[in-house]
């Protein structure tokens, strides 16, 4: 944990990069995804020539008062909608050629959370490519939407089949109330100073498909390297937040305010300002949570928290990346690029009753091994809890409980163990997506077959 953050030189090709996969966004924020099907190859690779320009890549610095970022990506579908070459679609990796509607009994997509019941048209068929626009404001966002409804109007080919609007709000509150985004792992190569001065940057191959990983390897590619090169992989996920049921759920278990915010905190592993617990572990430090230089600088064991006792080890954050504290296993190769947003009105402050709104986030995950990031945290640590001692424990903010689940807190002299919790957050719908370099999607919108 010595090599410094301020040593990370640009050895990748940010101008190759889509600047989504490595750029933070900015803050406040208004965005919107939509999901296009393609009926003709040509007509697809037109509008992606059309929406090229807009695209900026990661070489350009983060400028909050920028217009408007887009990204672009496109699923296995999309990719044979589109007219790659068999060669080529067969090189992409199992799990990305099935899609995430395939892969729901690996991830835990079972019960409420089935793709039976997802929003359509996600996890169908027809979802082939994803544009993501994000502005400052609603005003720049409709600039740059309404440029992307000219680069498909006269497309017969292509057709909208979905859209969510979403936002980041100036507090940077997700729709439990608890700020987000403060985590990412520093990435070498890019040159973007991470927030966690004690850990070292993780290899440049974790996250951009080219470059070595943190096994040392470069992995597999998809063919040819025009067009694998400088991408990743997208997981989007539309999760529904159950608030609601999470505040009663901490009121019912709390003896007064002050212990809700306490219980809050513990199965989140953060107060709602975002500050750690383990650097404020027992009453929330705003300060500490507005604070980018201090508010993610922090260990598990290192910082004397071995046990859990500040920040349980079964709490979101701390399962989601263990850190310094996972005792078998190398949790570099476990971590994610994630870029969440809050979509539907939130509810009323003090509201303990469900309005029936659909709100929660738009969770995006990016990494360039789907199978041993996304699917492994999914699947190992927020729907089981074996890692950690705990079989019969599963995340107690995301995970797939059903009234049956239980959350340790580590305390003295006796732990306490919540029972009985419901899910919190069920999944809408998701897919998997590859995000190509800016070439490779020269690459795609110049295709003949
Ligand atoms: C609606 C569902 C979810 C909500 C409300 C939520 C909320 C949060 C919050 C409040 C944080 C702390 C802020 C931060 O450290 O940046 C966080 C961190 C994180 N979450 Fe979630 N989360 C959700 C789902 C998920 C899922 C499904 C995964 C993974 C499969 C995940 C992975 C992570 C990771 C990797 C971190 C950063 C941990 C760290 O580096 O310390 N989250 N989440």
């Amino acid at each position: 944990m010595t090599e410094s953050i301020a040593s990370n030189e640009i050895t990748l090709e940010l101008h190759d990069i889509q600047a989504g996969v490595l750029r933070g966004r900015p803050s406040p924020y208004a965005g919107t995804y939509i999901l296009f099907r393609v009926d003709d190859p040509k007509a697809g690779r037109e509008m992606l020539r059309r929406v090229l320009p807009e695209i900026s890549s990661a070489a350009e610095p983060t400028n909050p008062a920028a217009e408007a970022w887009v990204s672009a990506a496109v699923t296995f579908r999309g990719l044979k909608a589109l007219g790659v070459p068999q060669a080529s679609l067969d090189s992409f990796p199992e799990e990305f050629q099935q899609g995430m509607a395939a892969r729901a009994a690996e991830l835990g997509d079972v019960g409420e959370n089935a793709p039976e019941k997802w929003e359509q048209p996600l996890g169908s068929p027809d979802v082939h490519i994803a544009l993501v626009a994000l502005a400052p404001d609603a005003a720049r966002l409709n600039a740059v939407l309404e440029r992307a409804r000219t680069a498909h109007r006269d497309l017969p080919g292509v057709a909208v089949i979905w859209r969510q609007d979403c936002f980041a709000l100036p507090t940077e509150r997700e729709p439990f109330g608890f700020k987000d985004g403060i985590s990412h792992p520093a990435v070498e190569g890019s040159g973007i100073p991470g927030t966690n001065h004690k850990e070292r940057p993780i290899k440049g191959g974790e996250f951009v498909l080219g470059y070595r990983d943190e096994l040392g390897q470069i992995a597999a590619m998809p063919q040819p390297e025009a067009l694998g090169k400088n991408g990743t992989y997208v997981v989007f996920r539309k999760l529904h937040q159950r608030v609601a049921a999470f505040r009663s759920y901490i009121r019912a278990n709390s003896a007064n305010l002050d212990a809700e915010e306490l219980l809050a905190a513990k199965m989140v592993g953060r107060w709602r300002s975002g500050a750690p617990l383990v650097l404020a572990p027992d009453k929330d430090d705003p300060e500490l949570g507005a604070n980018p230089a201090r508010n993610n600088n922090f260990l598990f064991d290192a910082d004397g928290d071995e046990k859990g006792l500040k920040c349980p080890i079964g709490s979101h954050v701390r399962r989601m990346n263990p850190r310094d504290g996972l005792d078998f296993g190398n949790v570099n190769i476990r971590r994610m690029i994630r870029r969440g947003t809050a979509y539907g009105p939130l509810l009323p402050e003090g509201a303990l009753e469900d309005d029936g709104a659909d709100r929660g986030l738009c969770f995006v995950f990016i990494g360039a091994h789907l199978k041993r990031q996304y699917e492994f945290v999914q699947t190992e640590w927020v729907n089981n809890g074996i890692f950690f001692g705990a079989p019969a424990e599963t995340d107690p903010l995301v995970g797939p409980n059903d009234k049956g689940g239980q959350f340790t807190i580590p305390q003295e002299p006796i732990r306490r163990r919540l029972q009985g919790l419901p899910p919190f957050v069920i999944t809408r719908g998701g897919e998997y997506f590859f995000m190509p370099g800016l070439r490779a999607l020269h690459w795609l919108a110049d295709l003949t077959t």
